[in-house]
């Protein structure tokens, strides 16, 4: 297994047969040795700094439908919301005085937000906020759309493919949605000049290792600038209620495998690892992620943003995620830095 994880160090690639062997060994001390690379590669480009990234989660109306998600548009029981303009000023207000450098506006597909609405939210952020990165996470777009967005500022988009094995994305999702047009907006984005990020869940209904390969096949024709993994979690009022949590052993090992394909990768430990585990992300971390997303969204609406049953970070005070995440990263050795925390180039 070790000659696998050297040479999957220095290709940055394996074959199937090999990727399958690796993703599918369980000794632990294959696992130890294939993070301990992870950790060196990150260390060489990022050292023990971790980006800081403010979620702000401003709408859950949604209108589509994927069947492993709490927000989806039939879901009758979430309960709606959108944050105003002022309101999404006031987390950004509230995030930079405590350092964060980099706002993430992640919501469902949710047509009251116009191009214009957008656009006009954007350059405000951006112009009150030069010194700050601004990342958009609001699904599939057209490559209009998402000109307009990057024209008025905005710097990064988050997109995760979800799963790039076209059967596997079919039990997903309802037909209306598609993975080649999913792929598509990834494309386009890359081309307009953004910074990307795809991303899958672990362990989703009905994943296997093939599935799980073809996301790294497709991660390595992208040259995303991110990716963003974490465990599937059930909610309870979605068609996958019944079905069981991705594992922490598959996600640490992915984000390994993950970190030694793409040196340079920004790579987050996610709130859906920190909701499996009491210390997934600092295993995250330690696994070759380095980046922690904490929640910025006003803390009235948190429990309403729930992709997933017993979601982490519904605290009741603003403050309380950054403080919790310094605190953290410091246990294991790490900083949390104020830094808009840019993909490093050559
Ligand atoms: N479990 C884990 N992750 C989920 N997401 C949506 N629903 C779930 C779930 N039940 C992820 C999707 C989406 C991101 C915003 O959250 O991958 O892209
Ligand atoms: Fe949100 Fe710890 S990071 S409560």
């Amino acid at each position: 297994m070790k000659d696998l994880i050297l040479k999957l160090e220095k290709e940055h690639f394996l074959s199937n047969s090999e990727f399958k062997t690796l993703i599918e060994n369980d000794e632990t001390e294959s696992s130890a040795y294939l993070s301990e690379r992870a950790v060196e590669v990150r260390e060489k480009f990022y050292g023990k700094d971790v980006y800081l990234r403010g979620l702000i989660e401003f709408t859950n109306y949604c209108k589509n439908d994927c069947y492993y998600c709490g927000i989806r548009g039939s879901n009758s029981f979430c309960e709606r919301y959108r944050l105003s303009d002022q309101q999404i000023l006031d987390c950004c207000k509230t995030g930079y005085a405590l350092g964060f450098r980099t706002f993430v506006l992640q919501g469902g597909e949710d047509g009251y937000y116009t191009d214009e609405r957008l656009v006009a939210l954007i350059s405000e952020i951006k112009s009150l906020y030069p010194d700050c990165a601004l990342t958009l996470s609001i699904g599939e777009k057209s490559y209009d759309s998402y000109k307009a967005y990057f024209d008025a500022g905005a710097d990064r988009y988050l997109l995760r493919h979800e799963t790039a094995d076209y059967i596997h994305y079919g039990k997903l999702h309802p037909k209306e949605l598609s993975l080649q047009n999913r792929m598509q907006c990834l494309y386009n984005l890359k081309e307009i000049g953004y910074q990307v990020g795809c991303g899958f869940m672990v362990g989703s209904p009905f994943q296997t290792t093939d599935s799980i390969i073809e996301d790294l096949k497709f991660i390595r024709k992208l040259e995303p600038h991110m990716v963003g993994i974490g465990p599937f979690v059930p909610h309870k009022d979605t068609p996958f209620k019944g079905f069981k949590n991705g594992t922490l052993e598959l996600t640490l090992k992915l984000l390994s495998i993950i970190r030694l394909m793409i040196p340079r990768v920004l790579l987050p430990a996610t709130t859906a690892l920190g909701t499996i585990d009491p210390l997934g992300r600092e295993k995250g971390i330690l696994a070759g992620a380095n980046v922690v997303m904490p929640n910025l969204s006003p803390v009235e609406t948190r429990r309403k943003y729930e992709l997933y049953d017993n979601k982490i970070c519904m605290g009741d005070e603003a403050a309380e995620c950054i403080e919790c995440m310094k605190r953290r990263m410091k246990g294991i050795g790490y900083n949390v830095v104020v830094s808009r925390g840019d993909y490093k180039k050559d």
